[in-house]
């Protein structure tokens, strides 16, 4: 049996994560029994929630267990099948976790999907044709429920969930305005991803500024709101809402580490009488197949072009991963294992 490269969380950090954090290992993968799968990665996605399961506390993410393989989604190929639903030679979505290699149980329900990669490459179901994208169409779609003309605002805008929603509010008519850190990131974000206007938030040294700008490009208001980030920006955005606004709070990933972001303008909720409401993804497992399907669509018309950050290596992971949680990608953050 081949062997299998793996990073284990070591120990949880203190405050900001860092690469002494987790542990390089090797093993062989085992014998497989009936009914199990041996699925080689080309790609492991690397995603903000990973930063919550490090630590033992309350986060919409279980703990990942010390000294155990870091979880988190692969995409790969069957190279070793005991089971009818599966041929070598598959291409396969699974949450195979930091390795090399995993053993999936075909049995389990969802635990493996097979993937058509004639129309969308592979690595776009870790990004825009899967969970991340998934999570923009919810929110949008679910949360927000834009009509066309309103005005949309996302964070982290050209991020892998960010990128998505553009796409998926432009298809519905909206003005969509993003927030990013960067001038790189805001002409990307305009001129490739097809956002009406993009802040850069670290042009604003408080939230006062930042709403200033938004309310030159949201010159009717905001009627939705998609939250990445928290804090600062979350502050900023708040007092330009329209009455009956919503707001879906996706993520607070400013306050990943463990900083409190206290929100300044609770009031607004009330006198603008704004619908917030957050939500997990993988607990409206009913959207799925439609959100897909629409997001593979707008990949194949060329209206979702999404970009990926890739490292090369497993061994590049911890360094790629802690890039993401201080904005070093652009797009999907991915790890190319083959
Ligand atoms: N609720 C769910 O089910 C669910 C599912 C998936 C993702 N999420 C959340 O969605 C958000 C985006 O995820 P993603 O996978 O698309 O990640 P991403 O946007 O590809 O990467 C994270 C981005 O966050 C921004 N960022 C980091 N620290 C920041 C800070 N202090 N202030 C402002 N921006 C900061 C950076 O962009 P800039 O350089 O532009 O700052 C960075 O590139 C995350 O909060 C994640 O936790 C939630």
């Amino acid at each position: 049996m081949p062997a299998n490269k793996q990073i284990l969380l070591d120990n949880r950090p203190v405050g900001e994560a860092s690469t002494s954090n987790f542990r390089l290992t090797s093993t062989e993968t085992p014998e497989l029994r009936d009914g199990q799968v041996l699925v080689k990665h080309h790609f492991l996605s690397l995603d903000p929630y990973m930063r919550g399961r490090m630590n033992d506390s309350k986060s919409y993410a279980v703990p990942q267990a010390l000294g155990q393989v870091m979880g988190g989604g692969t995409v790969g190929e069957v190279v070793d099948s005991k089971s009818p639903k599966f041929r070598a030679g598959d291409m396969v979505v699974g949450m195979g976790g930091w390795q090399q290699y995993s053993v999936f149980d075909a049995e389990q329900l969802g635990a493996l999907r097979k993937v058509d990669t004639t129309k969308v490459p592979l690595s776009y179901y870790l990004g825009a044709v899967g969970m991340p994208g998934v999570t923009a169409w919810y929110g949008l779609v679910r949360i927000i429920e834009p009509q066309a003309g309103q005005t949309v605002v996302v964070s982290a805008a050209t991020g892998a969930v960010g990128s998505a929603f553009v796409a998926l509010a432009k298809a519905r008519g909206c003005r969509v305005v993003g927030v990013a850190g960067g001038p790189d990131k805001i002409a990307y974000a305009v001129d490739e991803l097809g956002f009406d206007a993009c802040m850069d938030y670290k042009q604003h040294r408080d939230a006062a500024s930042l709403t200033a700008a938004l309310k030159e490009a949201c010159p009717q208001g905001i009627d939705g709101y998609f939250e990445n980030v928290g804090g600062m920006v979350l502050d900023a955005v708040m007092p330009r809402m329209n009455d009956f606004g919503r707001i879906a709070l996706c993520g607070m990933i400013a306050g990943y580490d463990g900083k409190p972001l206290p929100m300044t303008y609770p009031a607004l909720i009330l006198m603008s009488r704004l619908k917030i409401q957050g939500f997990i993804v993988s607990e409206h497992m009913e959207v799925w197949p439609e959100a897909l399907n629409e997001l593979a669509g707008h990949v194949a018309s060329g209206k979702l072009k999404p970009r990926e950050t890739i490292a090369q290596g497993l061994e590049a992971a911890p360094e790629a991963f802690l890039g993401l949680l201080k904005g070093k990608n652009v797009g999907k953050q991915l790890v190319k294992l083959i």
